[in-house]
């Protein structure tokens, strides 16, 4: 499988301050990937220092053979990647479709595409960001973050404080992208089980480095080891 993204000894963090140290991981094209850890573990500043959101002391990050690490946030999305951040980033004072239409970059995913996926969204296109439910702005980042187009999806905790219901219509959907479409994405969740089940390969995150690393399957039916690694058996 060719491979996607390759990152090598990367070191991030905010100004002189290093919260990721040494993380080298690779993934293959239409690969998922489990980003897993405890609270402040770095996740999200891994997320981000791929999007291009933090400060980078060191390391390389490639997509497609071609170095990413150098590129302005604006320029990581022209180049495939596309951020679903934790705190979701919707324009709160714009309406659903225009949220979505005014990121849209041609390629397989439309706005249309992105209402059948999430009917709820279709019913509410004329609401503004801030009138959505939690559940729906969550929908709406994904969709803003696939209707760029990405060579690879970044989902930061996309079940995060969302009722059962909507879990499991977020996670149908999060499988159909990744699953059926075959969209490459890195999903940091807290809750692995779900999600490892879902992915092709996992990693776990402790103050800033990787501890472990291997397939989703593996993890998934090693639970005492998850236990060691995140404190939680299922
Ligand atoms: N903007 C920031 N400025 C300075 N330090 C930060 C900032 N954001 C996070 N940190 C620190 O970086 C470390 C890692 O935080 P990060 O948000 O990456 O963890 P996380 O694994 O995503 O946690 P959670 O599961 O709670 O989302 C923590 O010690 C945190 O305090
Ligand atoms: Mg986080």
């Amino acid at each position: 499988m060719a491979e996607l993204l390759r990152v090598e000894r990367l070191r991030a963090g905010y100004g002189e301050a290093v919260v990721i140290d040494g993380v080298s991981l690779g993934l293959g094209a239409g690969e998922t990937l489990a980003l897993l850890g405890r609270n402040g573990t770095g996740k999200t500043t891994l997320i981000n220092t791929l999007a291009g959101a933090t400060r980078q002391h060191g390391g390389s990050i490639m997509l497609n053979g071609a170095a990413l690490h150098t590129l302005a946030p604006h320029q990581r999305a022209a180049a495939g990647i596309g951020w679903v951040p934790q705190e979701r980033n919707i324009f709160k004072s714009l309406t659903v479709h225009e949220n979505l239409s005014a990121v849209a970059r041609p390629g397989k995913w439309t706005p249309e595409g992105v209402y059948r996926m999430f009917p709820r969204l279709a019913e509410r296109r004329g609401n503004l960001g801030n009138q959505l439910s939690g559940g729906e702005q969550q929908m709406l980042a994904v969709g803003r973050a696939l209707v760029l187009n990405p060579q690879l999806l970044l989902l930061d905790e996309p079940l995060e404080g969302l009722a059962p219901i909507l879990v499991e219509e977020l996670l149908r959907a999060i499988r159909r992208i990744t699953r059926e479409e075959r969209l490459a994405a890195i999903i940091v969740e807290q809750h692995p089980q779900a999600i490892l089940a879902i992915s092709d390969r996992a990693v776990v995150l402790d103050h800033g480095t990787v501890v472990h690393a291997g397939t989703a399957r593996q993890l998934r039916d090693a639970p005492e080891l998850l236990e060691r690694l995140l404190g939680v058996s299922r």
